[in-house]
């Protein structure tokens, strides 16, 4: 399963690659607006820095703030060109959906955000989305179950041999990266401080802190 990272912090994205699970990074709107730019400039700079990271990896999303067809294809087509390793994320909604038809057409590779049923998963694959990001986190939090979606997805996907990459996003815990894992979706985008809680198990702390003493109490 691959592992993106959602952020666009570059300290935490280094982290990432350090630990060895960097597979793409993930952005958006509410996250750019976490680090300190003080242009668009800066920012589209910013993607390029992130894109030199990952190298020869996956890739790095980058969401257009249009919401109207003529301008989403605009600023679309001004991100993919800052680098080959753009994907441009779209908003689910009417206009956007017409403007992955046209990335796809364009072979723009488009990541189709803000996904909270399989009807909206069903329709970003039939216009060519390259990669669908359905909100578990988003979805568990008004009471109904994330996982079931993903779930729901990969079956659709499944049945007619769409090519579209499900992306399962707003992961909050290590056990929603768990269960992705078992129902076989391409990858996850976390935030790292979850990516840090599937290394922890109480018992390898005191396993280790007894190894430690032991050796220490036999051994000078
Ligand atoms: C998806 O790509 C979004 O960037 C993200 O996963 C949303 O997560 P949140 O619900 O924690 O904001």
């Amino acid at each position: 399963m691959k592992f993106f990272i959602d952020t666009a912090n570059l300290k935490e994205i280094n982290e990432a690659k350090l630990l060895g699970i960097l597979d793409g990074v993930t952005t958006n709107p509410s996250l750019i607006s976490k680090e300190s730019f003080s242009s668009k400039k800066e920012i589209e700079n910013h993607y390029i820095s992130i894109c030199n990271i990952l190298q020869n990896k996956e890739n790095v999303s980058a969401e257009i703030i249009s919401t109207n067809y003529e301008e989403m294809i605009k600023e679309g087509e001004k991100l993919s060109l800052l680098h080959p390793r753009i994907v441009v994320k779209v908003p689910m909604t009417c206009d956007g959906i017409k403007a992955i038809k046209y990335f796809s057409y364009k072979k723009i590779k488009t990541n189709c955000t803000l996904i909270f049923s399989s009807s909206q998963a069903l329709f970003a694959a039939k216009v060519g989305a390259n990669y669908v990001s359905p909100f578990i986190g988003r979805i568990d939090d008004i009471s109904y179950d994330g996982l079931n979606l993903i779930k729901e997805i990969k079956k659709i996907y499944d049945n007619y041999n769409f090519k579209t990459k499900i992306l399962a996003a707003s992961i909050r815990h290590p056990l929603h990266i768990i269960e992705c894992s078992k129902i076989g979706i391409y990858a996850i985008t976390s935030p790292i401080k979850v990516i840090y809680s599937l290394l922890n198990h109480p018992l390898t702390n005191i396993g280790l802190e007894k190894f430690l003493i032991d050796y220490k109490n036999k051994i000078n």
